[in-house]
């Protein structure tokens, strides 16, 4: 079973003891004996079922157990030892049982809180309020039941109580300093590069309609189209690009999704600039030095500012290219499918290239139907040595590009994303559902590590936890058990050559991205990466990964590291990277 099938259910086992335990309890204190003692043997058995799941979840990664076996464990124990014996010995009036299963249910039920909303680092304060809710609901419980705790037993209620509020407290303060990351001042000096411009663009956003299958769609857009206009260039071309903002309240910036520019053309708003208000503008120049497959978006309230529409395509070629070479940007607006680019028909034997990008927040599968074709390059990096492949789908993390390459056949083509056909030169009888998908991890021609050694290694467990600091507690996605901006950032040298670990004990996908640098894919899941070189900036960890990447620190400044799904980003999975 895979880890991220592991944490599901064991999180499904935690919540069946747990409520077994407590519906036990229930039903003895109304004296329905068949149903209490049903209901804790079925407790019983989930409760002890955990030592399999936990076990296993400690083998594959502390990172997936630790609050499971410091704190569940020990509070799991607690309840099969008050509750087993006394249900042994459970004769005449089950009602006797009712506190011992309701404390089985309270001990259960408070380790499932923590792992739940707390999760990773475990830590004491987390244990001992854990520990203290126990305790005072039993007492409560005990008192409503008519029965009389003890002296020391309520000693020990009160001594529990009070170190869970002192230690507690390092649930709601952060142990690091706050992180200083710059919130609109003290910008990046702007290093612009003085050579004249060889492209010049400029972009307009502005709430705007658009059809989107078949509708008129309210719309944030560049220059009134979405996606806005294709910025194309060739490698050594100086771009300038004036960003305008008409309407858009929220403001605008434009980001280079996986284009390693300056620091200061990075556009994050609060970290290298200011966003740009409604009637300001902000000049763009960066040389394009990388050629392939990219796209530009706003990072100004990003997650609804993407959805709507502030996003198009950047691609720099090489020189000239013969063949037909299009791109294929999906998106999804309000719910619904944007159109895809107008098929071009070409004769047979003409090389195609299709370039992929993936605008939404979420994975797409993707599957050309009608012809073999490679997987030339992904995230606008070229892979080596790749080989042909039929019948094969490619999952596309958020932000992520492929670009697949083959010589147009005499007979249609189709391209379907998540089923449906986006792109099709005619129609094709196959059903690609059934394909098996691509692991990018495994394809092309291996080539060494360029790196003998790490200079610096960080390690990101995602996971989600409910964060206090803020003026209202909220649901966060977390990175080490905080949420931006309490994330201490990551601090390099420059010239360090980087690890990082990304560890998802969570359950959903995080698709991960750098700023300023792609990353070098070493191992997935302690299996290390044996096809080409695999060079990202956006890359899915599902639940239960453990992904190793790596990458030279050469590209100074102060960058953003977070994960894609925008939504995710926004609460809270953002942190930076930090040179010293
Ligand atoms: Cu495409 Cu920080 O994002
Ligand atoms: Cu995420």
């Amino acid at each position: 079973m895979s880890t991220g099938s592991l944490l599901a259910v064991d999180l499904v086992i935690a919540v069946l003891a747990a409520s077994a335990w407590l519906g036990g309890g229930a039903a003895s204190v109304a004296r329905r004996r068949p149903l209490a003692l049903g209901l804790a043997a079925v407790a019983l058995v989930a409760t002890l079922a955990r030592a399999i799941t936990i076990t296993a979840l400690a083998r594959a990664g502390w990172w997936f157990a630790a609050e499971k076996v410091l704190i569940a464990v020990p509070l799991s124990l607690a309840a099969v030892a008050v509750a087993g014996p006394r249900l042994l010995r459970a004769r005449g009036d089950v009602r006797a049982v009712a506190l011992a299963l309701l404390f089985a249910g309270y001990a259960t039920g408070s380790a499932l809180l923590v792992t739940v909303l707390h999760g990773y680092p475990a830590s004491a304060g987390a244990g001992l309020f854990a520990v203290a809710g126990v305790v005072a609901a039993t007492v409560i419980s005990g008192r409503a039941l008519g029965a009389r705790p003890s002296r020391p037993v309520s000693r020990a209620a009160v001594a529990v109580a009070v170190a869970a509020l002192v230690t507690g407290t390092g649930l709601t303060v952060a142990p690091e300093a706050t992180p200083a990351v710059p919130h609109d001042h003290g910008f990046p000096a702007a290093a612009r590069i003085s050579a004249e411009p060889t492209r010049r663009f400029t972009l307009t956003a502005g709430t705007t309609t658009v059809n989107a299958d078949g509708r008129d769609v309210a719309a944030w857009a560049f220059n009134a189209q979405v996606p806005g206009p294709e910025l194309t260039a060739t490698v050594g071309d100086i771009l300038e690009v004036t960003l305008r903002n008409r309407d858009i309240g929220r403001g605008v910036t434009l980001h280079w999704h996986g284009y390693d520019v300056p620091n200061d053309q990075d556009g994050v708003p609060g970290v290298t600039q200011a966003a740009v208000r409604p009637g300001q503008e902000f000049v763009y120049r960066f040389r394009a030095d990388q050629a392939g497959t990219y796209w530009y978006h706003t990072h100004s309230a990003s997650d609804v500012g993407v959805r709507m529409g502030l996003y198009g395509v950047l691609v720099v070629r090489p020189g000239p290219v013969g063949g037909l070479d299009v791109t294929v940007p999906v998106h999804t607006l309000t719910g619904r499918p944007l159109p895809a680019p107008t098929v071009q028909r070409v004769e047979a034997g003409v090389p195609v290239r299709l370039r992929l990008i993936n605008t939404d927040s979420t994975t797409h599968r993707y599957a050309l139907a009608g012809t073999a074709f490679l997987v030339a390059a992904i995230d606008g990096v070229d892979l080596r040595g790749p080989t042909p492949l039929v019948d094969t789908a490619v999952l596309i993390p958020a932000g992520g590009r492929y670009d697949l390459v083959f010589d147009a056949p005499a007979t249609p083509v189709s391209l379907f994303v998540d089923g449906r056909a986006v792109y099709s030169t005619g129609p094709v009888s196959t059903t690609t559902g059934a394909w098996p998908v691509l692991d990018p991890l495994g394809y092309g021609a291996a080539a060494a590590v360029p790196w003998p050694r790490f200079d610096r290694t960080f390690t990101l467990v995602l996971d989600r936890g409910l964060d206090l600091r803020g003026l209202l507690p909220r649901y966060a996605h977390t990175v080490n058990g905080a949420a931006d901006p309490d994330i201490p950032p990551q601090v390099v040298r420059r010239g360090d050559v980087v690890l990082f670990t990304i560890v998802n004990r969570s359950q959903v996908v995080h698709p991960w991205h750098l700023h300023g640098h792609h990353v070098l894919v070493l191992a997935r899941d302690g299996e290390p990466a044996a096809g080409s070189p695999l060079w990202l900036d956006s890359f899915d960890v599902r639940p239960g990964e453990v992904w190793k990447v790596a990458f030279r620190a050469d590209n100074p400044g102060m960058w953003a590291n977070h994960c894609h799904n925008l939504a995710h980003a926004d609460a809270g999975m953002t942190l930076h990277l930090m040179y010293s």
